[in-house]
């Protein structure tokens, strides 16, 4: 079946409201136009990301009930530690309130300023995590990427000439690990194939650097590995993670994805020495190594979520229900970045709104537009994102892409709510024209999408 129907039954319902136009332009003036600032209940389809939106299953909601809170050594923490060592293979695991923190700890323990780490395209907390050693995060993800137009499997894929090229330039010393984000987020949810896993392990084997995965989507790269990759239509799921686990030194991992739970996260690593500094750090701010910011029910959801994630038919279903939303925009010429993704539909926001220049920022405008009109969230990937603008000249330069992700969270929406953010977004593609630009207002030094205000331009305004 092209779109395989839903794997499971529906037990608990969660009702959710309708608003009217008229309200949402209130919401939309009161929160700056940042639908970062919009309440959750004012939202009708919300596509603003996958992360912590998952509905457990029965399965994870009696494991809740089992949670041991103890302080030291929970049985939830060794059921977790045994699953994720099943799946990831490193020695030492570590539990994070969620990836983030995960991240600042591997940074901040091996990171010196001055240092540099390769990845395929940094997600923008890695990015900031390790920008906040002042050291340079670097994408150097095969060019194709950066076409929304290039329809090839293996997007996500790093450009191994550019990445020797960066290790004979900055020299191996001044590279702590080099990471892979898989699947890759900022790049459009594209898969990475086992075979450049392969070969990026075997450069950094020569130059003696270690390999990281930001493994939050590893589930949904190894079912596209299933699917696209000669050699593996017949291997199971947890093979193929075993298998391109087995190339990586450790992995950073927000379980609010993969991992099908609300909160959670982790680190796994093989290196001792890094391994115990990092746990010090851990006690320092997040907790017990056994608990590391968590609850034991929260350890237990996740053990079973890592399970569960792995099998076939839900992943099938998962990945098939993105893709019938981008297909069913693509037929009507909406402009989508190609292939489709693994968690997300990605508008092509450039040419979505010709007339909107980048500095009015088109993707933010389509959001707000988005919102305005149907009651959908989605998130802007592009200049609001990743531009960053030069206090001392005033010059902004822009990311490569401008896209509007729509994050489909896991088992939540019915492919009935998916058909109605395609027909919506087909109307609003209609009159496209009508959207105006942005201007921006406020921005906070660091990751400023999360609380960056807008004001509109008038959408009369011929922008182009
Ligand atoms: C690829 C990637 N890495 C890291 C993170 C950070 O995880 P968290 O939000 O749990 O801190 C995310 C979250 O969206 C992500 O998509």
């Amino acid at each position: 079946m092209r779109f395989p129907s839903e794997p499971f039954k529906i037990k608990v319902v969660e009702p959710i409201r309708r608003t009217t136009r008229e309200e949402r332009e209130r919401l939309l003036q009161e929160a700056g136009y940042n639908l970062f600032q919009v309440p959750a209940e004012s939202v009708y389809v919300d596509l603003l990301t996958d992360s912590g939106t998952s509905a457990m299953s029965d399965d994870q909601w009696a494991g809740m009930m089992l949670g041991d809170e103890s302080y030291a050594g929970s049985k939830n923490y060794y059921h977790f530690e045994e699953v994720a060592r099943s799946i990831f293979g490193y020695t030492h695991v570590i539990p994070t309130h969620q990836g983030r923190m995960a991240e600042n700890l591997l940074f901040s323990t091996v990171v010196k300023p001055g240092m540099c780490v390769p990845n395929n395209i940094h997600f923008d907390t890695t990015r900031a995590n390790i920008e906040h050693q002042h050291a340079e995060a670097l994408d150097l993800v095969i060019k194709e990427a950066y076409d929304p137009h290039c329809d090839i499997p293996f997007k996500g894929n790093m450009d191994l000439v550019r990445l020797e090229e960066t290790i004979n330039r900055v020299g191996q010393a001044q590279i702590p690990l080099a990471m892979l984000t898989i699947t890759n987020n900022s790049g459009g949810g594209q898969p990475v194939s086992m075979e450049n896993i392969r070969r990026t392990r075997s450069l950094l084997n020569r130059y003696g650097i270690p390999l990281f995965f930001d493994a939050c989507r590893f589930a949904e790269n190894c079912f596209f590995i299933h699917e696209r990759e000669p050699g593996y239509a017949e291997t199971s799921i947890l093979d193929i993670a075993r298998e391109l686990f087995s190339y990586g030194d450790g992995c950073t991992m927000s379980a609010k994805k993969d991992g099908l739970v609300n909160i959670g996260g982790f680190l796994s690593l093989n290196h001792d020495q890094w391994a115990q500094d990092i746990t010090n750090m851990l006690i320092l701010v997040e907790g017990f190594p056994t608990y590391g910011g968590l609850a034991g029910r929260d350890l237990e959801a996740m053990a079973r979520g890592l399970r569960e994630v792995l099998d076939e038919d839900y992943l099938r279903f998962r990945i098939g229900q993105v893709r019938y939303l981008g297909e069913l925009l693509d037929a009507a010429g909406v402009p989508i970045l190609k292939p489709i993704g693994g968690h997300a539909v990605y508008l092509n926001a450039k040419e979505f709104l010709p007339h909107v220049r980048r500095d009015e920022y088109p993707g933010q405008a389509l959001v707000v537009a988005l919102y305005r009109e149907y009651g959908i969230r989605g998130v802007e990937i592009g200049t609001v994102m990743f531009g960053k603008t030069d206090s001392a000249s005033g010059r902004t330069t822009y990311p490569e892409l401008e896209m509007v992700r729509l994050a489909i969270p896991r088992r939540v929406y019915t492919n009935m709510q998916i058909a109605y953010v395609a027909e919506s977004l087909i109307e609003l593609y209609r009159h496209r024209d009508r959207i105006g630009g942005l201007t921006l207002t406020y921005e906070a030094p660091v990751l400023r999408h999360f609380t960056a205000r807008f004001q509109e331009l008038p959408p009369h305004r011929n922008t182009g």
